[in-house]
């Protein structure tokens, strides 16, 4: 049990006291972050002359060394130190002698973990930006290719009007193009330096909190050292930003599964993402998409248990926020994961364009095209409505499409139907006719993949 705090105390903690007190299983993963950390304050008061420039070097090369013997494996993070924080020092004792025991300087563990966890979490949230970017490059991919690629649109899950393939990838563009802006305002908005608040009050010693801030890449330092220590505000942020890129994925996820069914056949996922059963050899199971759509709900439970974890908590730095990590990890971890896996799903599969063709022209999809036609040859839109209704249930009655209708039997219905028709309700008439921005016509969408394509390369 080796801690930093052993001075005011009689007695030895009890084990299950230190085991349960301890954080060191789950904060180790910021090794990295906690020495990057410490260089950039030991440069600092080093600049102020609170240590020489000898002590300096020697910490710092202590530092680097403990991070190259991690990192090369020679180095174990053992449970027998408390924190990451009590781990780094420690060895720097043991390498560098006394110097190594005025790394603390200036400094408590309340601005230190603040730091390491924001350093931690900036650096996922470009990975996580940068998956995401790699999941837009395949949905532009698709809707390059899918222009002309007609299915159902649907609105209650009940075919509604055709759209095109890439228009429907297009939605699932602008949803994770919403969530790469939330990755981007939220490593804004946190990109304040908390080092140098000590455990709540600031400290005595002339640091320059501005130095440090810059040396560590952020924009400033933080404006009140008591919020600074008890700020997990861009946690939760970031929960809730990754809550969201799920609910995207689940949502996608829900529709791969259904494409996939027997009955849709839309599409094939490729066999290195899709599994058997161990009894139905017939079987390929959409199992990532499920498991996906599983998995959200543990990214929602991790906000759900940080919000409640900080709502009752008194200023500034308590215990409770040690609790911030394991959420957060788990929660990082589930949504890269998903999102890679995803991401690699939607590149191999196979859309099957003639089934879902076929299905755009059953499901009366251009029935609204077809009241347009009559409302363009001088009827009311609610006649309209009335008469298509009309031929929708003489075609469900003969098990046919509006297509398939001969112009006789539209005529016998309505007589101002001609020749025309079925031009105009042809699956690329419908489509094609509709160019506004925004809509799936081809011309429309041409537009909109510009305006993307310009997006990622910027
Ligand atoms: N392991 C602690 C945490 O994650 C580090 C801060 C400890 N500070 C303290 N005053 N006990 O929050």
């Amino acid at each position: 049990m080796a801690q930093l705090w052993g001075g005011r105390f009689t007695k030895e903690t009890d084990k299950l006291v230190y085991d349960f007190n301890a954080s060191i299983s789950f904060d180790k993963r910021f090794y990295e972050q906690d020495i990057r950390g410490s260089i950039a304050h030991v440069t600092m008061l080093a600049k102020q002359g609170i240590l020489t420039e000898e002590e300096k070097e020697q910490i710092i090369k202590g530092l680097e060394s403990i991070r190259t013997d991690v990192e090369n494996g020679t180095l174990k993070i053992t449970e027998e130190y408390e924190d990451i924080h009590s781990f780094v020092e420690a060895n720097l004792i043991d390498r560098i002698g006394d110097a190594g025991k005025k790394l603390h300087t200036g400094r408590s563990r309340n601005d230190q973990v603040a730091l390491d966890m924001k350093l931690y979490t900036r650096d996922e949230i470009l990975e996580l930006d940068s998956l995401l970017k790699e999941m837009l490059e395949v949905l532009l991919k698709l809707m390059k290719e899918n222009l002309e690629t007609y299915m159902p649109g649907f609105t209650h899950l009940q075919k509604a009007q055709p759209i095109t393939l890439a228009h429907h990838m297009g939605a699932y563009f602008e949803m994770f193009k919403r969530d790469r802006s939330r990755m981007k305002d939220i490593y804004k908005r946190m990109n304040l330096c908390p080092l140098g608040s000590g455990a709540l009050a600031g400290t005595t010693y002339p640091l320059d909190r501005e130095y440090t801030a810059e040396l560590l890449d952020f924009d400033g330092p933080t404006l009140n050292s008591m919020d600074s220590v008890s700020d997990r505000d861009y946690l939760i942020e970031l929960l809730s930003a990754m809550s969201t890129v799920m609910m995207h994925l689940s949502r996608f996820s829900e529709e791969v599964i259904i494409w996939n069914s027997n009955e849709y056949k839309f599409v094939e996922i490729d066999d290195a993402y899709s599994t058997g059963s161990s009894i139905m050899p017939q079987k390929k199971n959409p199992d990532i998409a499920e498991l996906v759509r599983g998995k959200t709900g543990r990214v929602y439970g991790a906000l759900t248990a940080l919000l409640t974890t900080m709502k009752g908590i008194p200023l500034a730095y308590n215990k409770d926020m040690q609790e911030d990590k394991e959420f957060v990890f788990d929660a990082i971890d589930t949504t890269k994961g998903c999102l890679a896996l995803f991401t690699g799903m939607l590149k191999t599969m196979k859309f099957n364009a003639g089934r879902m063709e076929e299905s755009a022209k059953h499901g009366f999809t251009n029935a609204t095209d077809a009241a347009d036609y009559l409302v363009n040859h001088g009827v009311p839109f609610r006649d309209a409505h009335g008469i298509v209704g009309q031929l929708v249930l003489y075609c469900i009655d003969k098990g046919i499409a509006l297509d398939d209708m001969s112009l006789e039997e539209f005529k016998a219905i309505s007589p101002v139907f001609e020749e025309d028709i079925y031009d105009a309700i042809s699956m690329k008439t419908c489509v094609e006719m509709r160019n506004t921005i925004g809509a799936p016509g081809k011309a429309a969408m041409e537009k909109v993949i510009r305006a993307e394509e310009e997006y990622l390369a910027g």
